[in-house]
């Protein structure tokens, strides 16, 4: 390519990539008010509206556990989660909406697991996430114990692990472990940082994702997903067939 050919080469699509190839989001936080996410049904309402008009079909919204900050029950969950599909059919939003939950890998997380109430979705899978400094000393044991136990463990944006991101063997172990990656959408658009984005292409590239998720919390997500669709590694990853979305 000539020298003005590269100047003027751009790393983003000219057309969207169309979200409903995904078909079903599985991260996200839009039961209003018990966590970061959408803080009133009037938001959910939106920003559901607005997944639907991107072509996603079906969506499974997954509030934080995280004992320290939201310390959620499966209960509350529940109860914020049956009102919001109320209100979704009343708005007649003909989308299709499930409810689990987001676990951080927490002491608490451990607890939970043992006595046996998880909030699990499709085939037994759990969307965990890990803490934002260090990785946990009991991480590979307990994966181990949840595969033996019939879970299958998703690790909520390994890209955002900035403790991985110089020793890409620690992604390649949890694979060799049969954990499955989701990426955030965000993450392709550049929303946490440059080096985040560049860890999700180079996870993409690695052929090491097997789900996509919005994580949307609010409109500057939303944004942040409308800006995502033009991603060129967004179209490699969604015509690749690696993608397990659309299986929920
Ligand atoms: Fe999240």
């Amino acid at each position: 390519m000539s020298f003005l050919g590269n100047i003027f080469k751009s790393d983003k699509l000219k057309e969207p990539v169309d979200l409903s190839l995904i078909g079903t989001d599985m991260h996200s936080h839009l039961v209003p008010g018990i966590d970061d996410g959408s803080k009133t049904i009037e938001e959910s309402i939106e920003l559901i509206k607005s997944l639907y008009d991107f072509g996603y079909k079906k969506i499974i919204t997954t509030p934080h556990i995280f004992t320290d900050y939201y310390n959620n029950t499966t209960e509350i969950i529940i109860k914020g989660f049956d009102n919001l599909k109320l209100a979704i059919s009343e708005a007649q939003i003909p989308i299709q909406l499930e409810v689990a939950a987001e676990y951080m890998f927490d002491d608490s997380f451990i607890k939970k697991y043992r006595s046996g109430e998880l909030l699990t979705f499709g085939e037994k899978y759990i969307l965990l996430e890990l803490p934002a400094f260090t990785p946990p000393n009991e991480l590979l044991q307990t994966i181990f114990n949840l595969k033996i136990d019939g879970y299958n463990p998703i690790l909520a944006h390994p890209e955002r692990y900035s403790y991985w991101h110089y020793n890409m063997e620690h992604y390649a172990s949890l694979k060799d472990r049969g954990v499955f990656f989701q990426i955030n959408l965000p993450s392709l658009s550049g929303y946490y940082s440059s080096q985040v984005q560049k860890i999700a292409e180079q996870l993409i590239d690695n052929n090491m994702i097997e789900f996509v998720g919005t994580d949307l919390h609010n409109n500057i997500y939303l944004n942040e997903v409308d800006k995502s669709r033009f991603s060129k590694h967004l179209e490699k990853l969604v015509i690749s067939g690696k993608l397990l979305n659309k299986t929920l």
